[in-house]
Parts: structure tokens; C-alpha cells; sequence
């Protein structure tokens, strides 16, 4: 079964109740309630923290826990963090980067991805959509070799 690792950065633990105005009203189970049933094939394994150690933890474990592909939104880590780049670009896994609001219609510093050119792409402003999206990529391409 394709396993995909999902991991949500900073501030990306208090979904639905974090300005629901720009992140939206679901926390953060009812998204995964919603992606598990969307993808009955798929093993999805999801993990959040608020700190970039741990987030670099887990990211150098993914290969030992056999993981076919990583979804990620580092939350504000993306602007601001060569160390989770760095963890990123040692992957031989897909890495797909989702941002629930639109980085490029905010502040400009949100503009800025460090973290988006060692991913296969960057989804940005299609609110939980984006995870879905993402998903049914690299399952897509999976079939036979992610
Ligand atoms: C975010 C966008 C980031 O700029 C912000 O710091 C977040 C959430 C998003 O999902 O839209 O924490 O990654």
C-alpha cells in the first residue's frame, strides 16, 4: 500500500480556531477524517509540531518508516528555514509543498519559499483542497514507482 507521510509545521495545530478567516473552519482532524475516506488505497500518516528540530527529526526518519511520498506545509518555517530545506533536499521521496492561504496575495515576506525548490511543486490559496490535491498527485504517480 502507497504510504504518504503528511506533515504540518508551526501553528498548523490550531486549524479552525487559527484565523478560521484565512486557514478556514476545519481543524485539523476534520481534514484528515475527510482525506482518509477520499483515499481508502492510501496509508496516510500524518504528524504536526511547532518546533524545526522535530520537524527535522521526522523528516530524516521518513526513508526508515518506508514512506512513498511527503506532503508538507512548514507553515512560516518555509520563509525563514534553510535547515528544514536542507532536510527536504536530502529526501529521495516526492515532497509535495501546500500552503492553505495564498502566500503570493499576502505579506511580501510570504512570498518567499525557501523550502518550494526542493519540492516536486508548490499548491497555494486552495484551502484543504490543496492536501487533497497533492495526495492524488504522487498516488498518480505511483502507480508502479513513487
Ligand atoms: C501557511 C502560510 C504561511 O505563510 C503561514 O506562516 C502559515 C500557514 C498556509 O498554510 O497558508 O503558518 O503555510
Amino acid at each position: 500500500m502507497t504510504k504518504i507521510h503528511i506533515i504540518n509545521g508551526p501553528n498548523l495545530g490550531r486549524l479552525g480556531r487559527r484565523q478560521p478567516e484565512i486557514y478556514g473552519k476545519q481543524t485539523w482532524n476534520d481534514i484528515m477524517d475527510d482525506l482518509r475516506q477520499g483515499f481508502p488505497q492510501a496509508l496516510l500518516e500524518d504528524f504536526q509540531s511547532n518546533h524545526e528540530g522535530a520537524l527535522i527529526d521526522y523528516i530524516e526518519s521518513l526513508e526508515d518508516r518506508a514512506a512513498n511520498g511527503l506532503v508538507i506545509n512548514p507553515g512560516a518555517l518555509t520563509h525563514q528555514s534553510y535547515a528544514l530545506r536542507d532536510a527536504l533536499a536530502a529526501l529521495s521521496i516526492p515532497v509535495i509543498e501546500v500552503h492553505l492561504s495564498n502566500v503570493h496575495a499576502r505579506e511580501s515576506f510570504r512570498a518567499q519559499s525557501l523550502t518550494a525548490p526542493v519540492c516536486v511543486g508548490q499548491i497555494s490559496g486552495l484551502g484543504a483542497d490543496g492536501y487533497r490535491l497533492a495526495i492524488g498527485y504522487l498516488l498518480r504517480q505511483g502507480e508502479g514507482n513513487v
